[in-house]
């Protein structure tokens, strides 16, 4: 069974992200959505709730699960007999970030291959830190995110910041 890791901070899931997931659940067998629980990103939402709003847009995928990780994702994809890392590329601007992190997870576990796609570019430039400093000031985020996402935006910054 072809099983892959979609790993990220994902704080939190935009659609841009769940372009790539569908992407992923089309090619695999078996996908497991892996939200990074320290990723040096201070995140604004807890792993339980980054979690808890991927849940439901994963949901419609019988063969997708949703799950933390901490420590090397190589480690976490050799523990769960992955295949493949899975990442998708927005924009040339991703390629370098992305490239020297598939190069030093192959070192860590040449067994291990990351494959790349790329989400509709009507997400080029959506971004998790876009998002929420849309949110802060109170913009209008349903473009960009599922419903459960702009409402916990909404609880998180009830007061547009001036
Ligand atoms: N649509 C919209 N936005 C997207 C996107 C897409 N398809 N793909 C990426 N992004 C954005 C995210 O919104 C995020 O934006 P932000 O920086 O403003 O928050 C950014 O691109 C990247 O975020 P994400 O996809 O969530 O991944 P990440 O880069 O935060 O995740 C890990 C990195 C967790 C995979 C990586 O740090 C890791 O593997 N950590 C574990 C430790 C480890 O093994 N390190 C060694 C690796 S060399």
């Amino acid at each position: 069974m072809r099983h892959c890791i979609y790993p990220g901070t994902f704080d939190p899931i935009t659609y841009g992200h769940l372009d790539v997931l569908a992407r992923a659940a089309k090619l695999f067998e078996k996908v497991t959505v892996a939200v990074a629980e320290s990723s040096g990103k201070a995140p604004l939402f807890t792993v339980a709730e980054r979690i808890a709003m991927i849940q439901p847009s994963a949901a419609q995928y019988p063969h997708v699960t949703v799950t933390t990780f901490k420590g090397l994702l190589v480690e976490f994809c050799i523990a769960q007999k992955a295949d493949a890392i899975i990442r998708g590329l927005r924009a040339l601007s991703d390629f370098e970030f992305e490239f020297n992190m598939a190069l030093m997870n192959r070192h860590l576990e040449p067994q291990v291959e990351t494959l790349f796609v790329m989400p509709n570019e009507q997400f080029s430039y959506t971004s998790s830190t876009l998002v929420k400093q849309v949110a802060v000031y109170g913009g209008d985020v349903t473009h960009f995110v599922p419903p459960i996402v702009a409402e916990a935006l909404k609880r998180a910054y009830p007061q547009p910041a001036r």
